[in-house]
């Protein structure tokens, strides 16, 4: 990999990186010169995905990882530490929707399912990394969370409700660990093509309505993976050294609209 890179030196833990933003964001960190810690669920995709980062010159380090799982999140910490003594970046990632389902539909299963993921899964992350870059003074935290936690209408209840948990626990422990150096953001994606919206684009593409995608936005169009690692890797470098405590809407301007329909051609 090229000396000099955004993210040189750095070592860097990523969740969920076994596609979509966080495989994105592997390849894009790699690339800048960070040693990628990459933890999910289904190992043979992580392997494949850490030979083609080595063929390129990069480090990497895998493991079999359910976020939802303490214990899981705990050891890929340690592997961390055990392999390169240090971790610099943390970036949760790793997220379900939980589906579409109305509230009388639900129970609470339903619920616990999305939130030991997407909120729970960054907890862990978080506690476990924490004595890492306390003890070092330093560290930057990255949470992926989504539009869906600014406002509704972009996934399902317990969805939304997760991501904005994770929008307030990006100012509250951004707020204790202020003191020790440690910088927490999120980033709020708004429509991607990624394996979690493949059934939103099947059936757009199976109806003939692929221009619709995205058109809500002020872009008018939706957003690439590699859209979302861009403002991760600028978060997590510390080229953002003032920045905490933000979650950070990369949405092709969706959130800065009302968009009422019939305002506007
Ligand atoms: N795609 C979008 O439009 C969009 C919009 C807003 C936010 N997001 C968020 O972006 C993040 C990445 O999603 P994506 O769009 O790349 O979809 P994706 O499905 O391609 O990626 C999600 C990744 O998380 C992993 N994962 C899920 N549960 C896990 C668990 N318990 N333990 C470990 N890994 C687990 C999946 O296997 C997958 O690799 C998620 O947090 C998602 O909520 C996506």
């Amino acid at each position: 990999m090229a000396k000099n890179g955004r993210l040189e030196g750095k070592v860097a833990v990523i969740t969920g990186a076994s596609s979509g933003i966080g495989e994105a964001t592997a390849i894009m960190f790699a690339k800048e010169g960070a040693r990628v810690v990459l933890g999910a669920r289904r190992i043979d995709k992580l392997e494949k995905l850490a030979n083609q980062i080595k063929k390129a010159g990069g480090e990497v380090t895998v493991k079999a990882t359910d976020v939802s799982v303490e214990q899981d999140v705990k050891e890929l910490i340690e592997l961390a530490i055990k392999t390169y003594s240090q971790i610099d970046i943390l970036v949760n990632n790793a997220g379900i929707t939980g589906g579409l389902t109305t509230v009388e539909e639900q129970n609470a299963e339903d619920w616990r399912k999305v939130f030991n993921t997407n909120v729970l899964g960054m907890v862990y992350a978080i506690k476990h990394v924490a004595t890492y870059m306390k003890e070092r003074k330093k560290g930057s935290i990255v949470n992926v969370s989504s539009v869906a936690g600014i406002r509704s209408g972009a996934g399902g209840n317990a969805y939304s409700a997760s991501k904005g948990a994770v929008n307030n626990l990006t100012q509250t422990f951004a707020c204790d660990f202020g003191e020790f150096n440690i910088r927490v953001n999120a980033v709020c994606p708004g429509l991607i093509e990624t394996e979690m919206t493949k059934p939103v684009f099947d059936y757009a593409r199976d109806k003939g309505k692929e221009s619709k995608l995205g058109s809500r936005c002020e872009l008018r169009r939706y957003g690439r993976p590699e859209e979302i690692a861009a403002p991760i890797l600028f978060l997590a470098s510390d080229e953002a050294s003032y920045i905490t405590g933000q979650f950070i809407p990369v949405d092709g301007g969706n959130t800065a609209s009302l968009n009422l329909p019939g305002m506007k051609v």
